[in-house]
């Protein structure tokens, strides 16, 4: 019989409240014969005030047995800024080699976006998630001094490109309009934005059904805000993908129903799926926080894992709920037991 082994996180914020619903949603959307099992992680603020430790090789070494990993939000006012986000976060992405982050951005019929008229948009990012200015190699000299030097240095490897492209091009040739579009900046990036395009256009050779383009990225913010509907697949390094997928949160819904999967192709390492939401410590513990983004976080993971009638059952009941939300506010639990109803029934 199948079964889920799944690693929760909750963290910081309103991630406790928010991964409740994930999992209550889950539960209702699994078959019969699915055993689901979930073992929680006190990762955050908490543990380190109280044991000073972020990751250890313990967790590392029990992550490891799970499927894949849920996580709500990690990062609190209490610890320095960074700290818990490399120390757990980051770590995670590079100790389970997620190099595929995935950040689909739909807008659903009566969400409201800060665009005019209704755009359609429906693309989804693929953001590279182990490389770029993310791998902490940089330094500084003279700290402290006004002659202090800081370098952060952006690592693109041949293989870290090559993969993440061929990733990208693989979900563009899957979709209906096949088209991918490289984000960079290869008019000033001269080393690293050859690569990415050399890469791309080398790749490109093998999906002779993938329509290609490419832009700078920010006129890419440009046409994010005034035409969307031009993206279908967009592949891009850590920090362009960092940024431009909270634009395409903004204006798809914003990040209450912004959804991301750290993954890990090979299934070598579990995966982690998350909101793209940070812990919102200022509305943490008021019921408040909008539970979407994780649900179809949750979504996601059971793609990944070969459930995809499951997942789609999952964006349908969001699909059909943000249709009818309206201006009515309702507690995080409702709209968890609002979503976990559609998915049962
Ligand atoms: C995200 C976040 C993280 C990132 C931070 C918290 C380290 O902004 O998941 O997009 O920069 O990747
Ligand atoms: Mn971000």
């Amino acid at each position: 019989s199948r079964s889920i082994n799944l690693a929760v996180i909750p963290g910081d914020g309103i991630g406790p409240e928010v991964v409740a619903q994930g999992l209550k949603v889950l539960g209702a959307v699994l078959p019969q014969d699915v055993k689901l099992e979930t073992k929680e992680f006190d990762f955050g603020a908490k543990r380190y005030h109280a044991t000073g430790e972020t990751l250890t090789d313990a967790d590392t070494d029990a992550l490891k047995r799970h499927d894949a990993i849920l996580l709500g939000a990690i990062g609190d006012p209490s610890v320095p800024s960074g700290v818990l986000e490399r120390g757990f976060l980051l770590k995670l992405r590079f100790l389970f080699d997620h190099h595929v982050n995935l950040r689909p951005s739909r807008l659903l019929p009566g969400v409201p976006t800060p665009l005019a008229g209704q755009p359609e948009i429906d693309f989804v990012v693929v953001r590279e998630g182990t490389e770029g200015p993310y791998t902490g190699n940089g330094g500084t000299i003279r700290k402290g001094t006004p002659h202090e030097v800081a370098t952060e240095v952006s690592v693109n490897t041949a293989f870290g490109v090559e993969r993440v492209v061929r990733d990208a091009f693989a979900r563009a040739q899957a979709r209906p309009r096949k088209k991918l579009t490289l984000v960079h900046k290869n008019n000033v990036l001269a080393y690293a934005g050859h690569l990415w395009t050399d890469v791309f256009n080398r790749v490109a050779e093998e999906f002779p059904e993938v329509t290609t383009d490419y832009i700078h990225v920010d006129a890419a913010t440009i046409y994010l805000v005034t035409d969307p509907a031009r993206f279908d697949v967009i592949v891009t390094d850590n920090l362009f993908g960092d940024i431009i997928t909270d634009l395409a949160a903004a204006v798809s819904g914003g990040i209450g129903v912004a959804a991301s999967g750290n993954i890990n192709p090979s299934r070598e390492f579990p995966s982690m799926f998350e909101p793209v939401h940070g812990s919102a410590p200022d509305i943490a513990g008021q019921a408040k926080a909008d539970p979407t983004a994780t649900v179809l976080s949750v979504a996601l993971l059971l793609r990944h894992l070969g459930y995809d009638a499951e997942a789609a059952r999952i964006e349908d009941a969001v699909s059909a709920d943000l249709a009818e939300r309206g201006e009515n506010s309702r507690t995080t639990d409702e709209i968890g037991d609002a979503l976990a109803g559609r998915v049962a029934g």
